[in-house]
């Protein structure tokens, strides 16, 4: 039996975040080069369940398919499919822009997807559209969160990302956070990282805007969850939850369980860290299963205690790719 994956500092990594297309029909602002149009030589599925196999002998139960946009993909389907069925993982989650949800939304849960992430930044339509590059509109989000509900998702993220002047006034958080209500899902605010364009807005701003509108949330009571839920703290009102993910304000990487596997196959440690190291290479040239996890090791072995997004070094590796 081999030891749990395990990162330098001694925290055990039970969670991988795997792109599986640096593509996408956006091009929201915090996210994308506006000239992006995908051009990684991408794992096909048979790497990528060869991959999770690899990941869940580590010790990996959980896997989330990110992108770019994962029903870019005209596999997705397949992938799911393979992916649900790996040994060991026992959660395997979806974060989406959801405009394809309406077709793709039953498929994917008959493929054995659980769980679902769908962006939703606002519903204001015109800042959506500003925030979407042009690109999207929020009614067709809409539709596709609750064609996953009637699909059969119960467990349901709306992601927002706050930009100031954007989406931030009182009137539109409120509105966010009463559809989500509405729609049976969860809304789930993040703070913006230095990728690409746009103003952080931080957390306590947002939850002061809320309380403003008249939505005023108490912290959560019981932080233990197991397994830990990662990085979110959820507040509370009596009409439903709201989430927030500060990676900004309120630096939480002493909790992080996660791993990151981009859409061309390179590890990353730490979505803040420049390193990275390319196991689709690996996976081509014949190396063994073995060989491939001791890479893997490795790779964790340079991870810092911390990300420094928040220190004056300029941009990130790009986003599309990587999958948040
Ligand atoms: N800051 C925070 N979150 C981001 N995402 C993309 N870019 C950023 C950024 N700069 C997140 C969005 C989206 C998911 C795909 O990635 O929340 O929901
Ligand atoms: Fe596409 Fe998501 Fe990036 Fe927007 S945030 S451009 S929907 S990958």
């Amino acid at each position: 039996m081999t030891a749990p994956l395990q990162d330098a500092q001694g925290r055990g990594i039970r969670y991988l975040r795997l792109s599986v297309t640096d593509r996408c029909n956006f091009r929201c602002v915090y996210c994308s080069p506006s000239e992006w149009s995908g051009r990684a030589d991408l794992l096909n599925a048979a790497e990528l369940e060869r991959l999770t196999r690899i990941f869940a002998a580590l010790g990996v139960v959980r896997v989330r398919l990110t992108g770019g946009e994962p029903t870019a993909r005209k596999d997705l389907v397949e992938i799911t499919e393979r992916l649900a069925r790996v040994p060991g993982i026992s959660e395997l989650c979806l974060t989406t822009n959801g405009v394809r949800l309406p077709e793709l939304a039953g498929p994917l849960y008959d493929a054995g997807l659980r769980r679902l992430n769908v962006s939703l930044d606002t519903v204001d339509a015109a800042a959506f559209r500003l925030l979407s590059g042009e690109r999207g509109e929020a009614a067709d989000v809409i539709a596709g969160i609750v064609a996953a509900r009637v699909a059969g998702f119960s467990d349901l993220v709306v992601n927002a990302v706050v930009l100031a002047g954007v989406n931030d006034k009182p009137s539109q958080l409120a509105a966010l956070v009463e559809t989500a209500w509405q729609l049976g899902a969860t809304p789930r605010f993040i703070e913006l990282m230095p990728f690409s364009g746009g103003t952080l807005v931080p957390t306590d701003l947002v939850l002061a805007r809320l309380a403003l509108a008249g939505i005023e949330l108490q912290p959560e009571v019981d932080k233990t969850s197991t397994p830990p839920r990662g990085p979110s703290v959820y507040y509370q009102h009596n009409r439903g939850s709201v989430g927030f993910i500060s990676p900004i304000t309120k630096n939480f990487c002493g909790g992080c369980n996660r791993v990151r596997v981009a859409a061309n196959g390179d590890l990353r440690a730490c979505l803040g860290g420049r390193e990275q190291v390319p196991l689709r290479t690996m996976l081509r040239d014949g190396a063994s299963d073995g060989a491939i996890a001791v890479a893997i090791r490795a790779a964790l072995m340079l991870k810092l205690e911390r990300h420094d997004m928040d220190a004056p070094r300029g941009r990130l590796l790009p986003m599309m790719g990587i999958g948040g």
